[in-house]
């Protein structure tokens, strides 16, 4: 049983999440922005944190305060990625949280003495070459225009998360969602992933798996789950309800 603050606990997969790691035992701290998806958090038995990421000072004394064993990194600014005329804001939005966000998480759980930073990532941004992707494939850094800049982001996360020595951390490439706050029920292109089984993850990935990257997706040719399957004992088809 474990103290774990979940920063981006208001999302789609925070939600699935947060009602998961206190059915396991875990005690919550749960991170948002908005007093209105606190009181949601509440609701569900977490301890709502209202503090903003980019606010590094006020996100390590609210971290310290919650004395977490683990910190579990959920976030991404997304709002506008549904809407064409906002989807390279909202991609560049994305950009700077996967890249500052961390920092100051990294920094914030690093401070608090956390064991363990587990964070979202995901299981697309890989170069071209033969398939499917196993988790050492490169990522596609050699991308141009607006992908160029999201493929940077994901490179700065899991870069960050992977250095954060003493802490150990886990990367979960996760599919493309479908599922419950998603906004689609029907699997998306190839790799895809359902949100319950994207949560069930960071659950195992608490106490199970060495320090590293997993990948995380249904079935499919695109990219290898074989090791998330043998370390973390994670299955695809694992569901809430
Ligand atoms: N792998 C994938 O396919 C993937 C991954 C992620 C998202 N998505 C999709 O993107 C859409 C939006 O998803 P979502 O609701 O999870 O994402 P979101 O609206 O971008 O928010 C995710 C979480 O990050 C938090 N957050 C964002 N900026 C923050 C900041 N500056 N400080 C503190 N917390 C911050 C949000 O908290 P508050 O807003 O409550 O403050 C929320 O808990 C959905 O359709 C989802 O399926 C897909």
């Amino acid at each position: 049983m474990s103290r774990i603050f979940l920063a981006g606990a208001s999302g789609a997969i925070g939600r699935r999440l947060t009602p998961l790691l206190l059915a396991h035992g875990h005690s919550v701290s749960g991170a948002t922005r908005s007093p209105d998806n606190g009181e949601i958090l509440r609701k569900l038995g977490a301890r709502a944190v209202l503090v903003d990421v980019f606010d590094a000072e006020a996100l390590a004394g609210a971290v310290l305060q919650a004395k977490p064993e683990i910190v579990i990194h959920q976030l991404t600014d997304l709002s506008g990625i549904h809407d064409p005329a906002r989807r390279s804001g909202a991609r560049a939005g994305n950009a700077r949280i996967r890249d500052e966000g961390t920092r100051n998480l990294v920094a914030a759980a690093r401070k608090a003495g956390a064991r363990r930073l587990i964070a979202q990532s995901i299981a697309w941004a890989y170069a071209p070459g033969p398939r499917p992707y196993g988790e050492d494939h490169p990522l596609d850094l050699d991308a141009e225009g607006d992908w160029a800049v999201s493929v940077q982001g994901v490179a700065s996360l899991e870069r960050q998360v992977l250095a954060a020595s003493p802490m150990e951390g886990l990367v979960l490439r996760y599919g493309r969602f479908y599922g419950p706050g998603s906004g689609t029920d029907t699997p998306p292109t190839p790799p895809s992933l359902h949100v319950d089984a994207a949560a069930y993850a960071a659950l195992l990935a608490i106490d199970h798996g060495a320090p590293g990257i997993f990948n995380l997706a249904d079935p499919n040719d695109e990219v290898s789950t074989d090791k998330a399957i043998a370390a973390l004992g994670w299955r695809a088809d694992f569901r809430v309800d």
